[in-house]
């Protein structure tokens, strides 16, 4: 390349030499031809872009020496000024010539540099996680709620859901929990007017849906509910899920089929139940559900106090007094239902012996459950 320019430059300087210009003219000529060497020389090795772009007003910039000599062409006889002009010219295309090339040959090599700078090595490790980039998780009570609701569905139970604040003609009322019941007091549930609450139970689920729904349906409603209870298994909020079967010839074996086939599901496939005689003013028979003891398996330990046995939930059969007074035909009905404490099932599958540990989230607890 250089050798190029060299010779060419060689070339206009016997042909500036040969020519008929007047001996002025041919030696600023010459001179200038002779100077240009050095010049592209020294832009053919500049190694960054301001010294480039400095080159370049030196030469060919608005006053720069290639440029002010095309203003000497007016010192030229007039008809010497087109060939004189022409080999100004080509001096001029020569600098801006070298000047683009060794601008684009900068701009590869910076492009090639910064490339290597950022290129990722995707095979790499990534970086220590931090407190602050931890990736979340569910919390344990949502994930056990998620297991129970899916083995349900698994059952073909829809899920169906009612609100917390609720009347006390759907808490109780249509669940036939007669005025004088203690469950009424208001030392037992928190009151928002005398005919509102913030649900004490999801069973009131029950009543709205045997309202609204035509036999035969399955459901099951996940859901807050609130008494004013606290110590180390009660909570004033804590959450139920509440199960109710209506359909032709349903019976408490049905029942008890159904919730031995969860207790296997939830815990484990050797997990006994039994159903121990209780009362809910809307179920008639009602029973209270233990399981085998998660931790012990029935031998006895600290959890179950030494019995073998976990309680877990209440349930029974439908009464015909609900069923009346939600409008299904109990001579053609019958149903059972159940509710089951989300925090009680998680504190026995886990063996947690204290609710208030799945309320503090404290991260510690909270990790063990990923
Ligand atoms: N609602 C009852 C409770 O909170 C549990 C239950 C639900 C009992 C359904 C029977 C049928 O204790």
């Amino acid at each position: 390349m250089k050798d190029q320019i060299g010779k060419l430059i060689e070339a206009r300087r016997s042909a500036i030499e040969n020519s008929d210009l007047p001996e002025s003219v041919k030696s600023m000529l010459v001179r200038h031809y002779e100077l240009s060497v050095e010049g592209l020389k020294i832009i053919a090795e500049a190694g960054i872009f301001k010294e480039l772009n400095d080159l370049r007003v030196k030469y060919v910039g608005k006053s720069g020496e290639i440029t002010s000599l095309m203003k000497s062409l007016k010192d030229v006889p007039a008809d010497k000024r087109p060939l004189t002009g022409k080999f100004i010219n080509e001096l001029k295309t020569l600098f801006e010539n070298a000047i683009s090339e060794r601008e684009a040959l900068l701009a590869a090599s910076e492009r090639r540099s910064r490339e290597e700078r950022e290129s990722l090595d995707v095979t790499l490790s990534p970086p220590a996680t931090t407190a602050s980039s931890r990736p979340g998780a569910l919390h344990p009570l949502t994930l056990v709620k998620n297991d129970i609701v899916k083995i349900f569905t698994g059952m073909g139970f829809t899920i169906v859901d009612g609100p917390e604040v609720e009347y006390t003609k759907y808490n109780f009322g249509l669940l036939n929990i007669p005025e004088d019941h203690p469950a009424r007091d208001p030392a037992d549930s928190f009151y928002i007017t005398p005919d509102i609450l913030l649900r004490s139970q999801t069973s009131c689920v029950q009543a709205r849906t045997m309202e609204t729904m035509a036999p035969p349906f399955r459901i099951v409603c996940p859901g807050k509910v609130y008494r004013p209870d606290e110590d180390a298994t009660h909570s004033p909020m804590f959450q139920q899920i509440e199960g109710l079967v209506v359909d032709k010839h349903v019976t408490l074996s049905d029942l008890k089929a159904v919730l031995e086939e969860f207790a296997r599901k939830f815990f484990s496939a050797d997990t006994k139940v039994r159903f121990r005689p209780s009362f809910f003013p809307f179920t008639e028979p009602s029973v209270e559900v233990d399981l085998s003891c998660a931790m012990c398996g029935g031998k006895g330990c600290r959890l179950c106090k030494g019995t073998g046995w976990l309680e877990l939930l209440g349930a029974g059969v439908v009464n015909p007094a609900v069923f009346d007074m939600c409008g299904i035909d109990s001579s053609v009905y019958s149903g059972f239902a159940f509710g089951i404490g989300i925090e009680r099932a998680a504190m026995i599958k886990y063996g947690i012996p204290d609710m208030r540990l799945l309320f503090d989230n404290d991260v510690r607890i909270l990790e063990q459950f990923r």
